[in-house]
């Protein structure tokens, strides 16, 4: 990267009217996925995720539990969504709330500015709301009068309100992603919107008056800033939006904006892909530089949710499967931008055959071995030329995949190599070299060769699975060579760096074996 602009990537921020499930969890593991991989190509990097605190689902859920609405977040926020985080080993540089002040003095100074620019105007709201999605619904988003998204019915609105001139960004937003392909991706996604556009785009009403759980209109304190308008806004007020240029937030906003990628689901897509980029342009502010839409994790063939009571949390599967296999499990089995359905049986297969035989077995065997015939010492450096060169190959396809957020392709020609790794073990039979005393000095090149193909196999893999990785680093006596997550991916293919006599220690069970009866 030439300037030092940070890579700067985003999570939508979560509404905390419950506590995190699958769904939520997959995306903040892809963006963590993407970010660690970042790091490692030696990119300067901002991870950023968060929580949507305002708006009426939030308040309603904290009425019916008999709190305040900030009471119900903090609890939220501190009880649920950062430890579950942490326990997924999300790296992320920063949390962003809603009902924090740097985001809510930026948010109204935004505003303002929209507003003396000529962009906001008072007018009536009337129709359907649906306070599942926070949004303002058409007749035709309906089905018998029920949100197609939450099945569930809406309530009809007639509010005085303050709207966004949002039409007027029809045909730049058009033009935009017309002349941009990889502004919107994937292809898919790309379409929905650009069709989208080419129909009628309404303003948007952008205050509530019915209820006070917001940031008050700046103007006018008896309306408060509609939930979205507020929330899209937190990829840049986190980032110091709006700040004196000289000042740290000034400075920061300079090294981050424009956001590299925003990762959204589908069903958001249109906020982030038509109403942000619309409010950024209407403040002549740069607009994120992709928008991805992954798809839904699907359970029972619908889209996996707490309210459809089929919400499934990160910790029911990584009690039995570990965090690391859930991480990678949901970036492998399904192309990142379609659905994918979730089943405990798939699940239970891959793991086994992918992580725990492919490359648990594969790390343990090793470890064996150089401890029963080589003492417990790496070997002397050796080369096997078709393992070095596909290795070259596999950390070029990994890189293109994954910076294209194709994580399952990346995936894949990480796990084919460690599939080609376990072919040259069998191969060459090491367990059967060793018994001819003779052949030493094949025994050391064979397992010299498979402790080295480990070794870019844990760097490799250690953005999906930083614990498992970093446990095979150390026992492969690798840590001489400086932490696993410095190790830099365009040098992984650098072959030999394993240095020979350092020790190799057993460790637990990379992948133990899966209880029979769950
Ligand atoms: N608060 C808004 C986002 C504001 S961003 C400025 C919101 N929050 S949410 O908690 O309802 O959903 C957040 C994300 O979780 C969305 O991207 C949504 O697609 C994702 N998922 C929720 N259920 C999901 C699945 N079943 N599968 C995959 N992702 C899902 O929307």
């Amino acid at each position: 990267m030439a300037s030092d602009k940070s890579f700067y990537l985003t999570t939508p921020i979560y509404y905390v009217n419950d506590a995190p499930h699958i769904g939520h969890a997959y995306t903040t593991v892809a963006g963590d996925v993407l970010t660690r991989w970042h790091r490692q190509r030696g990119e300067s990097v901002w991870y950023l995720t968060g929580t949507d605190e305002h708006g009426q689902k939030v308040l309603n859920t904290a009425q019916s539990n008999n709190v305040l609405p900030q009471q119900w977040c903090d609890k939220l926020v501190e009880s649920s969504w950062k430890p579950v985080w942490k326990d997924l080993n999300i790296a992320n540089d920063d949390f962003i709330r809603t009902t924090e002040k740097r985001h809510t003095e930026r948010v109204q100074k935004f505003l303002q500015g929209l507003k003396d620019a000529g962009h906001i105007y008072a007018g009536k709201f009337e129709g359907p709301y649906c306070i599942g999605c926070e949004e303002f619904k058409l007749p035709g988003d309906l089905d018998e009068g029920k949100c197609k998204i939450h099945s569930k019915p809406v309530e009809m609105l007639s509010e005085d309100n303050w709207f966004f001139k949002l039409s007027a960004f029809r045909q730049p937003l058009l033009d935009y992603y017309k002349s941009n392909p990889g502004a919107c991706q994937p292809e898919s996604a790309r379409n929905e919107v650009i069709s989208f556009l080419e129909g009628e785009v309404r303003d948007l009403s952008i205050s509530r008056s019915t209820f006070d759980w917001g940031i008050p209109v700046p103007w006018d304190t008896d309306q408060v800033i509609y939930v979205w308008f507020d929330a899209l806004l937190n990829y840049a007020t986190a980032v110091g939006l709006g700040d004196d240029p000289a000042s740290e937030g000034g400075k920061k906003f300079a090294k981050t904006w424009p956001a590299d990628v925003h990762l959204v689901g589908k069903d958001i897509l249109r906020f982030h892909a038509v109403i942000w980029p619309a409010m950024l342009m209407a403040a002549n502010v740069p607009v994120p530089k992709k928008i991805f839409a992954h798809g839904w994790l699907l359970v029972g063939g619908e889209k996996m949710s707490k309210s459809k009571l089929t919400g499934i949390a990160p910790g029911d599967i990584t009690k039995d499967f570990g965090v690391d296999a859930f991480r990678y499990y949901f970036l492998k089995a399904i192309p990142f931008g379609s659905d994918g359905s979730f089943s405990w049986e798939d699940m239970a297969a891959r793991y086994t055959s992918e992580l725990a035989n492919d490359f648990g077995n594969l790390a343990s065997r090793l470890i064996a071995m150089i401890e029963k015939y080589c003492d417990g010492k790496i070997p002397k450096v050796a080369k096997d030329n078709d393992l070095a060169s596909l290795l070259v190959k596999t950390v070029k396809s990994a890189d293109d995949a994954i910076c294209a957020l194709d994580f399952q392709g990346g995936i894949n020609a990480i796990m084919d190599f460690c599939k080609r790794v376990n072919g040259y073990v069998t191969e060459k039979e090491p367990w059967v070299v060793a018994k001819d005393p003779s052949r030493k000095n094949e025994l050391d090149e064979i397992l010299y060769n498979t402790a080295e193909s480990l070794r870019a196999l844990a760097v490799l893999l250690h953005p999906v699975m930083p614990e498992v990785t970093e446990k095979l680093w150390q026992s492969l006596g690798a840590a001489s060579l400086g932490d696993i997550g410095n190790q830099r991916v365009d040098q992984v293919s650098n072959w030999g760096q394993l240095l020979a006599q350092s020790t190799v220690t057993k460790t637990d069970v990379l992948f133990p074996r899966l209880e029979e009866a769950k």
